[in-house]
């Protein structure tokens, strides 16, 4: 089914946004911290028109929301009862637009996409920003792609409740898949960088559902606000030397040296590393996020050492925020496939059943 099948015309415009994948800076966004992500090839694309338009009896005065992935049709029949489900990321950027003053009609979406959801390569901010980019398009919005990610992350946080940073978002709308984006999330600052030399990224799939995603995410979040407030700053940012963190009780303890370790592996990066060194860091990553954040899982951890102790392998960590989902690996330039291959049939003989998400990003032939 197409947007003219769906909704009797044509639509008036479309754009698209592409998921990411986190190479370093994990659980730190929220924290004001610092973070180190890059677009991947796979886009969500938004198409709209009016529902003033629509033929075939819609409601000519409600929102009507399709999904090509899940072959759903939703329409809103009361502002007041929000959706669950992919129509609450547009449901929630059209009411974050409201409430920031704009006027929006009703409106008829069509979504499709190739970002393998559930997997910690943010299918949900790409959703949110081609929604936003595809409403600018249409209604001529004087919004900016730093104001689109910020939208963006008012509607996750307020209609998928999840409290999340402004990562995602910010690379959505802003990376491309030719460079890693540097981001401090307190400023916003941000620059675009190469990869180190002769090296490509490769995204694996653990097969492994994210479970328990949003509530244990929320409580980290929480974690680490309690965890500031006792340290006197306004947030664990504000932290340097990870000594400062010991005088914690535990977990927060724990919490707040990742936080703080994981921030200065990213400032290390900015400096200029080689794939040597960027691939311990992202090792040294993953084994705090697995022993200090506690956002690791078995199936995660397994693919994780099998990539690490694989040759041609430079580091590799769990990506996104974890409990499932995919692990990113730094390997050297062309050997992707060939190791995603060995890696998986060994994944499998552990028990597991892997995917390759993205074989070979191979970021510093066009840097
Ligand atoms: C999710 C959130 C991001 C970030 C990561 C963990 O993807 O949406 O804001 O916190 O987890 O690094």
């Amino acid at each position: 089914m197409d947007f003219q099948q769906v909704f009797g015309k044509p639509p008036k415009t479309e754009a698209s946004a592409p998921g990411r994948v986190n190479l370093l800076g994990e659980h730190t966004d929220y924290n004001d911290g610092f973070v180190l992500p890059t677009a991947i090839p796979q886009w969500t694309t938004v198409q709209l028109g009016l529902s003033s338009d629509a033929c075939g009896g819609l409601h000519l005065r409600q929102h009507h929301f399709y999904s090509e992935n899940f072959n759903e049709q939703v329409s809103i029949l009361d502002i007041n009862h929000p959706p669950s489900g992919f129509a609450s990321y547009i449901f929630g950027c059209i009411e974050v637009l409201k409430k920031a003053g704009y006027t929006i009609p009703s409106l008829c979406v069509y979504v499709k996409s190739s970002i393998p959801m559930g997997s910690g390569l943010s299918s949900s901010a790409a959703l949110e920003v081609a929604t936003l980019r595809a409403i600018r398009q249409l209604l001529n919005l004087p919004i900016d792609d730093v104001e689109i990610a910020q939208f963006g992350q008012q509607a996750e946080i307020h209609y998928a409740g999840v409290q999340c940073g402004i990562m995602d978002q910010m690379a959505s709308s802003l990376a491309d898949t030719e460079h890693i984006l540097f981001l401090d999330t307190r400023t916003l600052e941000r620059r675009l960088m190469p990869l180190p030399d002769k090296a490509e990224i490769l995204v694996i799939h653990s097969g492994i559902p994210r479970s328990l995603a949003s509530s244990g995410y929320n409580q980290r979040r929480a974690e680490c606000e309690e965890a500031a407030r006792s340290l006197g700053v306004k947030a664990l940012r504000d932290i340097t030397d990870v000594k400062v963190t010991e005088k914690l009780p535990e977990p927060l303890r724990r919490r707040a040296r990742h936080v703080v370790t994981e921030d200065n592996r990213v400032l290390e990066v900015l400096q200029g590393v080689s794939s040597k060194r960027f691939g311990e860091l992202m090792n040294a990553s993953h084994a705090s996020l697995r022993d200090d954040y506690e956002v690791s899982v078995p199936g995660l951890d397994t693919l994780v050492e099998l990539l690490q102790k694989t040759s041609g392998v430079f580091g590799a960590k769990l990506t996104g925020a974890g409990f499932g989902g995919a692990c990113v690996a730094l390997v050297a330039a062309g050997e992707g496939r060939n190791i995603a291959t060995h890696i998986l049939e060994q994944y499998k003989q552990a028990g597991y059943n892997g995917q390759i998400l993205v074989p070979s990003l191979g970021l510093s032939d066009a840097a």
